[in-house]
């Protein structure tokens, strides 16, 4: 008899940023993107992230993220501060802790939904297929895990990167515009799935420009003078409950 993989409770991870500044130089000219900025983010919440373009979203995002260093400050995640440790560690920590969603997807066109959303996994080859499968059945694809992305709508290629992003079960989830490709009904799931996400436990940062998907968010952060500045609060209480209608988190409530 096989056994099912398990499927580990998500992880408490908090994130937290301190005093980041990060400026670009392009053509001898410094163009400063942060200053001084903090992000603090929140098990079983989500942190909605607006702000003009090019106001610094997605740089905060890669910062906090480990894919791009701050000039200054420090991250830390796990209790680790992550920009301090050697690449390999923070490699790890990264693939351990955190999963992406981006909003052009960044999936790989040669490989089929199962094994794009196995990519990342860090284990043993058949356990990562088994919990692949899991994944695309939790966001509704069992049926579609033999397609490639080009034979997979938006929304579907969406919801293979979310199972991508969870597939080592991060702590928390870093979406950059994950609905920016989609229309309203791909957009209202992935937002559920999101929402889910977090009920798990998992904090989810979740870069936006629009008010309407903002507007799901525990909490919304817009980019003011090179930092995030709290302009709604949590509209839960903490801890988030489940939500009324079970869905299909089958784990959640398991981080605190
Ligand atoms: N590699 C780079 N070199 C130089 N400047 C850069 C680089 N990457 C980003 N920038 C500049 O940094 C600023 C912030 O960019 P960022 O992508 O973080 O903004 P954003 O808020 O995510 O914007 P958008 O909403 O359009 O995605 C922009 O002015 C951009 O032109
Ligand atoms: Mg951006």
């Amino acid at each position: 008899m096989t056994t099912a993989p398990t499927a580990p409770s998500a992880p408490t991870a908090h994130l937290s940023a301190r005093g980041l500044s990060k400026s670009y130089t392009l053509n001898g000219q410094r163009v400063p993107v942060l200053d001084d900025a903090t992000l603090e983010l929140t098990p079983g919440r989500i942190t909605a992230l607006v702000g003009h373009s090019g106001s610094g979203k997605t740089t905060l995002l890669q910062i906090a993220g480990l894919l791009l260093p701050p000039d200054r400050g420090s991250v830390r995640i796990d209790g680790q501060d992550a920009w301090s440790l050697s690449d390999r560690a923070r490699t790890g920590l990264r693939r351990s802790a955190l999963g992406f969603v981006f909003h052009s997807f960044n999936l790989l066109p040669q490989h089929t939904a199962l094994r794009n959303a196995a990519l990342p996994w860090a284990g043993a080859p058949a356990d990562g297929r088994r919990r692949a499968v899991e994944l695309l059945d939790r966001v509704g694809l069992a049926d579609r895990t033999g397609h490639r992305p080009g034979e997979l709508s938006a929304g579907e290629q969406q919801r293979v990167a979310l199972a991508r992003a969870l597939i080592n079960n991060p702590g928390t989830v870093l979406a950059d515009e994950p609905t920016g490709n989609l229309d309203t009904a791909s957009e209202r799931r992935m937002l559920a799935l999101l929402r889910e996400v977090a009920d798990e436990g998992r904090s989810v940062l979740l870069v936006t420009h629009s008010a309407a998907v903002a507007a799901v968010a525990d909490e919304v952060l817009t980019m003011t003078d090179r930092a995030p500045r709290r302009t709604r609060s949590a509209r839960r209480a903490q801890p988030a409950r489940p939500p009324k209608s079970a869905g299909r988190s089958a784990r959640k409530g398991t981080a605190r």
